[in-house]
């Protein structure tokens, strides 16, 4: 199995923590993100990703999915679906265990949930924002109802799922079944999940749709605890190889009361932010607490027989689960940047270092002035050959430093422009966004060369 390089270019050297407002700003000025519903005043938790965010995005999955299912043999690939039979929740524990407690403050009428609340406010009861007195914990579910059906009395109520991998328990025997896998073997999963958070915020980080990735491997239980380490470097490395801070990136063992009801053990792989060291993706030991239980509740063997030892026992299940969304979230905290005026360029920018690979615009072509046909053309030319093989754009509105800062800010790795010399000798000046040094470089050379920087392998 081969781990992600590291190509990051920025030194490991703690910056200021960038104040999430300025993410929310530049993500909706720039078309990354946007308040859902916004024409109507918005509904809190849900957002909208615009053509820079659907790019970032749909490069965040791909990579997950490259290096967990294509580049590991013993790994296969599902995609269920949001809807399940409502017996799923009952046997995964989610109706019954899947609960926010929560207390509300009687002066200030605001709402905490108790596991966010500092020790010495619940010690005595009191409102960390006004010092008012606090109500009795009461009890949320946070699974999503829905129906399916038309007739009002045989309408079936289900729930929207709570967490993606569900589909990976039901599906385990027909993935056994169906390919010639067997144990140690793992299956992935990218798909939307929905909470009903009682405290959603900080942007993309607590939504109530959003989307997980997760894998599921199964193994013999002498072998959970290899396997169980296995997986839990290999996603801390995975993180460490598309983030420019790798110092923000930490493990923390979840301590015996804040387990989830599924499982046995879990780290958190934790990411620091200006909103403080918080979870990215869990690990989680999940024992052979979810097939014995939909075996329990459905009736249907799942246990598994090795075809050599002709043992039969239920698989033990190690987890990886994280999400797209804080992944989108972290990776535009670690890569922006207000840098001051400099030697390089004298107005300032603001620059996002995301890496190249995960970039939306691997590469902006850009006429020097778009009032000089053959300049045009050229770049015109440059930009049809280029946007076959990479997400490309062509700009030819304002001048050229405008247009660099703008690319700065979006992220774009690669400028091409095309200048006057470009007309006499077939050259083109290729500007590097992190440190802005500036090469030149034949047409016919530029397909390569960009590929070779863009393309992960
Ligand atoms: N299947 C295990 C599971 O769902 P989790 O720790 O609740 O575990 C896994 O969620 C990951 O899903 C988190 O690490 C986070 O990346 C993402 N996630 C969970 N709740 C989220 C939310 N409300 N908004 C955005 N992402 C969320």
């Amino acid at each position: 199995m081969t781990q992600t390089e590291d190509k990051t270019s920025l030194s490991t050297e703690d910056t200021p923590l960038v104040p999430i407002e300025k993410v929310v700003a530049l993500c909706k000025r720039r078309g990354y993100v946007y308040p859902n519903s916004e024409i109507y005043g918005g509904v809190s938790g849900i957002y909208d990703f615009g053509p820079l965010g659907v790019e970032l995005r749909n490069n965040i999955r791909r990579f997950w999915w490259w290096s967990m299912v294509q580049l590991n043999d013993n790994v296969l690939g599902i995609e269920g679906s949001i809807i399940t039979h409502p017996r799923v929740w009952e046997a995964s524990g989610h109706v019954e265990n899947f609960v926010d407690r929560l207390v509300d403050c009687k002066k200030c009428k605001r709402r905490f949930r108790v596991d966010h609340l500092p020790a010495e406010n619940l010690e005595q009861n009191k409102c960390p924002v006004c010092g008012g007195e606090l109500t009795e914990p009461r009890v949320f579910n946070l699974m999503m109802e829905t129906y399916i059906g038309v007739v009002e009395g045989e309408r079936m109520k289900t729930y929207l799922r709570g967490e993606a991998c569900q589909n990976i328990y039901l599906d385990y025997d027909n993935v056994l079944k169906s390919s010639r896998i067997q144990i140690p073997f793992g299956i992935c999963q990218i798909g939307k999940a929905f909470r009903n958070e009682v405290t959603p915020g900080n942007f993309l980080f607590r939504q109530r749709e959003f989307e997980q990735w997760d894998l599921q491997f199964f193994v013999h239980p002498s072998e959970m605890q290899k396997w169980f380490d296995y997986w839990k470097e290999f996603r801390f490395e995975w993180y460490k190889g598309i983030i420019n801070h790798k110092d923000r990136l930490r493990f923390r063992a979840h301590g015996p009361d804040e387990l989830a009801h599924y499982a046995k053990q879990a780290y958190d792989i934790e990411y620091k932010s200006i909103i403080g060291w918080q979870e990215w993706e869990g690990i989680h030991w999940r024992q052979d607490w979810d097939l014995s239980r939909h075996s329990q509740y459905s009736g249907q063997d799942l246990s598994y027989t090795d075809p050599e030892t002709k043992e039969r026992y239920i698989p033990w299940i190690v987890e990886t689960s994280g999400g797209v969304d804080r992944t989108f979230l972290n990776l535009l905290l670690d890569a922006y940047e207000e840098e001051p005026p400099s030697g390089k360029d004298k107005a300032g920018r603001t620059v996002l270092h995301l890496h190249p690979w995960l970039a939306p615009i691997k590469v902006a072509v850009l006429p020097l002035q778009k009032n000089k046909e053959e300049l045009v053309t050229t770049a015109k030319d440059i930009h049809n050959r280029l946007k076959r093989l990479m997400v490309a754009q062509y700009d030819d509105v304002a001048n050229i430093g405008r247009r660099y800062r703008r690319q700065d800010e979006i992220g774009t790795p690669f400028c091409v422009t095309v200048d006057f010399q470009t007309l006499e000798d077939q050259t083109v000046t290729v500007r590097e966004r992190d440190g802005m040094t500036q090469i030149r470089l034949a047409i016919d050379e530029l397909p390569d060369y960009l590929v070779e920087k863009v393309t992960w392998r």
